[in-house]
């Protein structure tokens, strides 16, 4: 079995007249530490997707497979440990605590579970040893976005999922994050599933999952791909 193993996968949302469809029986499998790419347009059912990985929003029907464990049929505490402790989340917009500096950030993060990586350490790992110190309004997109991905990472999570980590960063401040991200996968063994609406990258993935109208078109897995400092778009 898989690392991941997402089966048969449907999410509806109950609203206005008729219930929205936005997974319908979405496949897929993951090895552990690949990087995967999620492509499809808006409004395709990544997030949704991502979410339901994370154990954010709850599958309606269909089962995924995380390391062994079924979380479709988690209780709501399962789930809220298994976020805690096995999932980072990096999103489009950083998302973090304006009035906590980098490193409280992290260590919001690192302090809830037990084999946590050192704060500092992590920062630093990122390229801001220079910025613990600093508040999220102090530091550009592109930093606050590593600050982001050092919480993310800082719990030794199973699996990092990111939501477009790059939509709000121009072209080099992107190239940077897709960078680290791509490290920590390389060089660190983690399991990283990236949501993008940019094929483009998709060169740098072990596995690209293209949606399209919330169901799953394609699953590419490439034997030798692109490191994204090798990348223009
Ligand atoms: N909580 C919700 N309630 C009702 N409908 C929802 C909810 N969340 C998502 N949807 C619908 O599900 C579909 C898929 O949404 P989703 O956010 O997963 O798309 P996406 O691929 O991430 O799009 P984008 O690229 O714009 O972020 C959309 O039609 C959306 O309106
Ligand atoms: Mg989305």
């Amino acid at each position: 079995m898989s690392y991941i193993e997402v089966s048969h996968e449907f999410k509806r949302y109950q609203g206005g007249v008729s219930p929205v469809v936005a997974n319908n029986d979405v496949s897929f499998s993951v090895e552990k530490g690949e990087l995967v790419t999620i492509l499809g347009a808006s409004g395709a059912g990544k997030s949704t997707l991502l979410n339901i990985l994370g154990g954010m929003d709850t599958a309606s029907e269909g089962s995924v497979v995380i390391d062994g464990q079924d979380i479709a049929t988690y209780s709501s505490h399962q789930l809220t440990n298994y976020r805690r402790t096995d999932v980072g989340f990096v999103f489009q917009f950083y998302n973090l605590v304006p009035n906590l500096t980098a490193r409280e950030n992290v260590e919001l993060a690192s302090q809830i579970v037990a084999d946590a990586a050192d704060p500092a350490e992590t920062l630093a790992s990122v390229g801001l040893a220079e910025r613990l110190d600093n508040f999220p309004a102090q530091l550009s997109g592109g930093e606050q976005q590593r600050v982001a991905i050092a919480r993310a990472v800082a719990k030794n999570p199973k699996i990092l999922l990111c939501d477009e980590p790059t939509g709000a960063l121009d072209y080099q401040t992107g190239k940077q994050v897709l960078g680290i991200l791509e490290e920590r996968c390389r060089e660190r063994g983690a399991t990283v599933l990236i949501v993008t609406h940019n094929a483009a990258i998709a060169p740098i993935a072990d596995r690209v999952v293209r949606m399209h109208d919330a169901r799953v078109q394609s699953v590419e897995v490439n034997a030798s791909p692109t490191s994204i400092s090798d990348i223009e778009w």
